[in-house]
């Protein structure tokens, strides 16, 4: 994927880039020695963890393991994919992102795909004007021009090709439009619009581009929504529909908002906005994913999930729930409102004003209270087996929520609940859970934190961790040992970052991570990244000398006991092994031995 912008550009923008100012533009840092620190943008803590090093270009959180470089800051804070997250950094630099040669052009692809959404959305816009139907649909449901223009809402026409023959204009484009999700093709492989007599809703990235489309049927029908499909640039498991909208408003970029609505409907967020209440953001269709959470909390204060008080819109709230548990208890406040039966957060504004929504809204409960009530309306608390089944219940939900203070609360509040002492409900939870967890509730932070506790293992790890951070002590090694033949876990990845450093003796970490990223074996590098200050140089440099010369002699001394347990030997093998002896007797000589 990042294959075709030449590694040289990316080096070059991450050595120019000036992370403090990347990052200071989003996150108020405050200097602490040489680096710079935060409360961490990415989890919920009160003492900041969350420290910038200037000088090694990359961030490094020591609370939930958050790390990277400006770019991935980028991509992590701004929810952009890499190339989006080079181009927005190369803009803030005011350079061209280069594309190598030869290679098809996925940025200029990319590029193509944004435009062409855009000049649809200008169809679609300009459509309504002239289309009283629609207008009259939009009145109907209660909607004023204002809202129409603020949202964008558009009309696609009741045409099988007004996009086709506008956008389609050559071949490329044509590719680009069912790309882009703005056209279908049919067995015949006849292309046509995919959205046909529907009220259009764009959906924006964080950055205001259109990436899709919602459709609207105006009157009964299947599907009575239709959007557009995964894309290149279009992502429902990220997008929320409104997100833009709601940080348009006001003071752009000035703090969070205090609190943030997510609803389920196109319909929802803009009716609501045009209420004042809000801001309101929707899922597109798809359940609240990870990726949604982690981006609202760092955007909001308190998150306030809204869901219909029929089954569906429970079922629903709960998966939220389950998905929201990494992230409760922190600073942010997760919240969830069940609408009464039959209503939606539009139908409720709409026949009750804001007046009524916002009472309603006061009935909305911590994701505690909405917990321990989900689990005990499924269980018959005066049985003695209806306790053992909540306790049963509440345990993998339980070993979800980062440890702390919150999750003891509420371990005790279940504890009460079921009539046992804390105690012998912290024994029951620490049992290992038999199950593993559904995937959608992991994050990849979570995993990068846990393996940065593991990481401090291995002779290989560490050494790693040394070349990663410090790639100025390569220049100082003695003697770089071959370690191409090494058979140990990671001292493949060792040898090439040893190699890249020797090519690249000016290299910063952040360099080297970018190098990495998209790399099989180095792609958790960021996990050993270290913000400690170095005493000197050449200690550390010494500390690695011996460590290589470790990495090796250990391995010789496997490839030893495998050759001597052996019941013959090969003529090449007795050599071998008169050779890896001599080599030991030389490495102790020289390093007084491990
Ligand atoms: P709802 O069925 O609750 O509709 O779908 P709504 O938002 O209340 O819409 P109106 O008021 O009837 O116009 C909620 C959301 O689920 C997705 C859409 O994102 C919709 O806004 N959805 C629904 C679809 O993607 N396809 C559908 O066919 C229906
Ligand atoms: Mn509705």
């Amino acid at each position: 994927m990042s294959g075709r912008i030449p590694h040289s550009f990316i080096d070059d923008l991450v050595a120019r880039a000036d992370i403090v100012e990347v990052i200071g533009r989003r996150v108020s840092l405050v200097k602490a020695g040489r680096d710079y620190k935060a409360p961490c943008p990415f989890h919920d803590e009160k003492t900041p963890s969350f420290t910038v090093s200037a000088q090694k270009g990359f961030y490094h959180c020591f609370g939930c393991g958050a790390h990277g470089t400006a770019i991935g800051f980028l991509m992590n804070y701004e929810n952009l994919d890499f190339v989006d997250a080079v181009e927005a950094l190369a803009e803030m630099l005011g350079v061209e992102v280069p594309r190598e040669a030869g290679s098809a052009d996925r940025r200029r692809d990319g590029a193509s795909l944004y435009s062409l959404l855009a000049e649809a959305d200008r169809i679609y816009r300009a459509a309504l004007k002239s289309n009283q139907r629609a207008v009259n649909y939009l009145k109907d449901r209660g909607l004023v021009g204002l809202t129409a223009k603020r949202f964008a809402i558009g009309y696609a026409p009741d045409s099988w090709d007004t996009v086709l023959r506008a956008l389609g204009t050559d071949e490329t484009r044509k590719r680009q439009l069912l790309e882009a999700g703005l056209t279908n093709r049919n067995e015949q492989g006849k292309e046509y619009d995919r959205f046909r007599d529907r009220i259009m809703f764009p959906i924006r990235d964080p950055r205001g581009r259109v990436i899709g489309f919602g459709g609207r049927l105006l009157g009964e029908g299947e599907p009575k929504y239709m959007n557009s499909p995964e894309t290149p640039v279009f992502h429902k498991g990220r997008a929320l529909y409104g997100l833009y909208e709601a940080r348009q408003r006001g003071a752009a970029g000035a703090g969070r908002p205090d609190e943030i609505l997510v609803v389920e409907g196109y319909l929802d967020v803009a009716s609501l906005a045009q209420h004042g209440i809000g801001p309101a953001v929707a899922t597109l269709g798809t359940a609240t994913t990870v990726e949604h959470i982690r981006y609202l909390t760092r955007i909001a204060r308190r998150i306030i999930f809204c869901f219909d008080g029929d089954r569906a819109g429970r079922t629903a709230a709960w998966r939220a729930l389950e998905t929201a548990l990494p992230h409760a208890g922190g600073q942010v406040e997760l919240m969830f409102l069940l609408l009464p039966e039959g209503e939606d957060p539009d139908s409720l504004v709409r026949s009750g004003g804001a007046e009524a929504f916002r009472k309603c809204m006061d009935t909305a409960v911590p994701l505690s209270e909405f917990m321990l009530g989900e689990l005990r309306s499924q269980v018959d608390l005066s049985s003695a087996d209806g306790r053992s089944r909540l306790a049963a219940l509440a345990r993998p939900l339980l070993s979800r929520l980062p440890a702390g203070v919150w999750r003891e609360l509420l371990t005790g509040q279940i504890a009460e609940t079921i009539g046992v002492g804390v105690g012998a409900l912290e024994r029951e939870l620490e049992k290992p859970v038999a199950s593993p967890q559904p995937a959608g509730g992991r994050t990849g932070q979570d995993d990068a934190g846990r393996g940065a506790d593991r990481s401090r293992g291995t002779l290989v790890r560490r050494a790693i961790g040394l070349v990663l951070n410090y790639p100025a002590i390569v220049a100082k090694l003695a003697d770089i040992p071959d370690l191409s033949r090494v058979e140990q876990p990671g001292a493949r990845l060792l040898h090439r970052l040893l190699e890249t450093v020797v090519e690249n003796p000016e290299i910063v970490p952040a360099q080297l991570l970018e190098r990495f990223r998209d790399d099989t074996e180095g792609r958790y590098l960021g996990r050993l990244l270290d913000n400690a200050p170095l005493d000197t140089e050449d200690a550390a440099a010494a500390v690695l000398q011996e460590m290589l010369q470790r990495i090796v002699a250990e391995d010789r001394k496997r490839r030893l006991q495998a050759l001597l347990s052996r019941p013959s030997l090969s003529s090449e093998e007795r050599a071998e092994i008169a050779e890896i002896q001599n080599y030991l007797r030389n490495a102790q000589g020289n390093s007084g031995g491990p």
